[in-house]
């Protein structure tokens, strides 16, 4: 299996009046062709951020400030950002959050599509051939070309969902990042949604795909492996099965009781299993970032910040409770 995410020790955040947020600290993450990797943990962890800096998007006031970001063999930051650009849509895409807005209201979804591969070819090809191209991954993604001339407000919440991915993925880029695709969806489209992205994958229509998520349950159903975020960090990365039945770090411990416990409307915004809440990231906590709140916090906690680690195998956790 290829690699097609090699992110090592990622490194960024945000310049601000009160100083540097940094939202992404010291995050390696690797993705190979065929996998459906999910990021979970709460809002404000730095989920968006590290996509971001993943895919070179470093529009200020985001700026990364250390590691490097390979997709599919290029280097994201040894490239100019106009270079980074030229790469967007081609080989990595983010389905950006409430991107059932993105789509341009004044638009038909043919002439956004047409839009967007204008922007993306010094010489794009014909109009017939885009259209082509659209109806083909229309009928793959099992939306009706007969969207293709109706307008955003035309289509439901389901079939604007899909034409979001239709477009995104049009130019068959290696790489998708869908970051909390089914947030605003209700039940039965986001079960459409997840099948959809799944297909993504299975058909080969991208590479990899990373699935961004606060809802552990929502990821669980479609992703191969789950990486843990809090705080900016990553916490703990595993065979998403292994993660559910046995989570190894006190923090993923805390997710999963609030996944048991509670119903989806109040996941959003309790985790029953941790009292307490995450820090402010321009002042985290010394040592490990989860010490105010976990359980088990020793002495060495407050004082060395653990590095994720291989524990077992294929099991990486960042805590002293597994790393002495
Ligand atoms: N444009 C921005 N300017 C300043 N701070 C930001 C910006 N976007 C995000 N942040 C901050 O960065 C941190 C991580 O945010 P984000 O990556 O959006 O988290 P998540 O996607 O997990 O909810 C938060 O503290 C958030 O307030
Ligand atoms: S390193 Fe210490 S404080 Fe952090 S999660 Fe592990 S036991 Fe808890
Ligand atoms: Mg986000």
């Amino acid at each position: 299996m290829s690699l097609v995410l090699e992110a090592r020790h990622i490194e960024g955040g945000y310049n601000l009046g009160a100083g540097f947020l940094k939202a992404v600290d010291n995050c390696d993450l690797y993705a190979y062709e065929g996998e459906i990797v999910g990021v979970a943990g709460e809002s404000g962890c730095g989920k968006s951020t590290l996509a971001k800096l993943i895919m070179g998007f470093t529009k200020p006031p985001l700026k990364l400030v250390g590691g490097k970001s390979i997709v599919d063999g290029i280097d994201i930051y040894g490239l100019s950002w106009k270079e980074r650009r030229s790469l967007w849509g081609k080989v990595v895409t983010m389905i950006p959050q409430a991107s059932m807005n993105a789509l341009n209201p004044t638009k038909r979804i043919r002439d956004i599509i047409f839009d967007v591969v204008k922007e993306k070819f010094p010489i794009p090809p014909s109009k017939s051939e885009v259209l082509d191209m659209a109806k083909k991954r229309f009928e793959e993604i099992g939306l009706d070309p007969v969207a293709l001339s109706m307008y955003p407000i035309e289509l439901s919440g389901g079939m604007k969902q899909r034409a979001v991915i239709a477009v995104s993925t049009l130019l068959n880029p290696s790489f998708l990042i869908a970051d909390e695709p089914t947030s605003a969806l209700d039940v039965s489209t986001q079960k459409l949604l997840l099948e959809l992205l799944y297909t993504l994958v299975r058909k080969k229509i991208v590479k990899t795909l990373i699935f961004i998520s606060h809802d552990i349950v929502t990821l669980r159903q479609i992703c191969d492996k789950m990486c843990i975020m809090y705080a900016g960090e990553i916490l703990e990365i595993s065979d998403t099965e292994a993660i559910m039945n046995r989570p190894l770090h006190p923090y993923t411990k805390g997710l999963m009781e609030s996944v048991i416990s509670l119903s989806p409307s109040i996941r959003k915004t309790t985790l029953k299993g941790i009292p307490g809440a995450p820090p402010n990231l321009l002042n985290p906590p010394s040592g490990c970032r989860f010490h105010p709140r976990c359980p088990y916090a020793m002495p060495v906690c407050r004082k060395k910040e653990p590095s994720l680690r291989e524990v077992e195998e294929g099991r990486f956790v960042a805590c002293w409770l597994h790393l002495r």
